[in-house]
């Protein structure tokens, strides 16, 4: 079925009902972004120019292939078809639920490489960091003055971040980090931010900043447009024990891993005593995942690829997703032990992609203080 953005509820509405429980909230939301989705797709297609996307990672480590498959390949996606992109590096948002930033500029330099290796060109992507853009940050003590404390505990993801810390009290900078991302997305006034479901809600509270900043601080004119949500197609990879991929499962496949790395992480992936390769995500979750990676990665259907290793057993789906994974990813890993090996040129992209940044959130804070009436100084 083909939802209409016109039967469902706009950003006037979602967020600002009290009524509405959380879970309705998200159901409404959820459902106009798909079908928003579909919109913005097809505009993408005729006009990627009119759009401005702003996306962004914590540098926490390597990108691993979840995050290839289910973010990068798509950004560099979004970049060739000609859209403007911002990449963050979300890296104070890093402190939001730990005690200390960690081995953070290591990280970001990782960061900057994976992104470089996989095919984002710093020609056509600002990309920067939070703490280097002190206006984006300035933005944020107006736009706390447009949320309540409720709006900020009852936000889904927040609660689910601070569950998944263990007891740990929440900072103020978790309760508030949304409003942060608020400005993340609006100092450079992007239009189309690529999400998963898990941060929509996250944009709803972008959008209501947005809306309210034009309602009380500028007399209804638009300084801030309402940004669109472009949901990704819910590439939901798995790490080789059949888990979440997550780093500190230990159950990764990082593009900057050697083949070799690479074959040994798929020798210990779960799969089971079924000989006979079949595409069953239901009742073979593990040989499925497995099968999807390679297909994702361009070998061709999930279907095909099983009938392919027929009876070859665990061990055979192995041996073609190892092939698969480690032909797809030569390049990208050549280009990164380039990378590293000019510590320099990364240095230099950063800083670049920083004064850019900087040029556009001084001129919207600009913006801002005339709005408000702050010209004095
Ligand atoms: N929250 C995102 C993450 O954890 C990173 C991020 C920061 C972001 N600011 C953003 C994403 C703004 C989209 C828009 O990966």
């Amino acid at each position: 079925m083909r939802v209409t953005s016109a039967a469902l509820p706009t950003d006037a509405t979602a967020t600002d009902d009290a009524e509405l429980s959380t879970t309705e909230t998200m159901d409404r939301s959820l459902l106009s972004a798909i079908a928003k989705s579909g919109e913005i797709e097809a505009a993408l297609a005729t006009d990627a120019s009119r759009f401005r996307v702003l996306t962004g990672d914590r540098p926490t480590g390597r990108l691993h292939l979840g995050h290839y498959l289910g973010t990068l390949a798509n950004r560099v996606r979004l970049q060739d078809l000609g859209v403007q992109t911002m990449l963050l590096v979300a890296d104070y948002q890093v402190i939001t639920d730990r005690d200390d930033a960690g081995p953070i500029a290591e990280r970001t330099r990782e960061l900057l490489t994976d992104y470089l290796a996989a095919g984002i060109d710093p020609m056509r992507t600002t990309i920067f960091a939070h703490s280097a853009v002190p206006a984006l940050n300035q933005l944020m003590l107006p736009f706390l003055s447009l949320v309540t404390d409720s709006e900020l505990r009852r936000n889904p993801t927040v609660k689910a971040e601070n569950e998944a810390t263990g007891g740990r009290p929440m900072s103020g900078l978790l309760l508030t980090y949304p409003v942060h991302q608020a400005a993340d997305i609006l100092f450079c006034k992007a239009n189309l931010v690529p999400v998963g479901k898990d941060q929509l809600p996250h944009l709803e509270l972008t959008r209501v900043v947005a809306r309210r900043f034009n309602e009380r601080y500028a007399g209804g004119r638009t300084v801030f447009p309402s940004p669109d949500a472009l949901l990704s197609d819910a590439v939901n990879v798995l790490g080789v024990d059949g888990q979440k991929m997550s780093k500190s499962r230990g159950n990764t496949i990082e593009l900057a891993m050697t083949e070799d790395e690479t074959a040994k992480q798929l020798k210990r992936a779960v799969t089971d005593s079924d000989r006979n390769i079949t595409f069953d995500p239901v009742g073979r979750p593990e040989v499925a995942n497995l099968l999807t990676i390679a297909s994702l990665l361009g070998a061709g259907s999930p279907e095909d690829l099983a009938a392919r290793i027929g009876d070859g057993g665990g061990g055979g789906l192995k041996k073609l997703v190892t092939e698969v994974i480690n032909e797809h990813l030569r390049p990208i890993r050549a280009r990164r032990r380039e990378l590293e090996a000019d510590p320099g040129y990364l240095a230099g992209v950063l800083a670049e992609g920083n004064a850019r940044a900087n040029e556009i959130a001084d001129a919207t804070l600009a913006e801002v203080r005339e709005t408000m009436g702050m010209t004095y100084r």
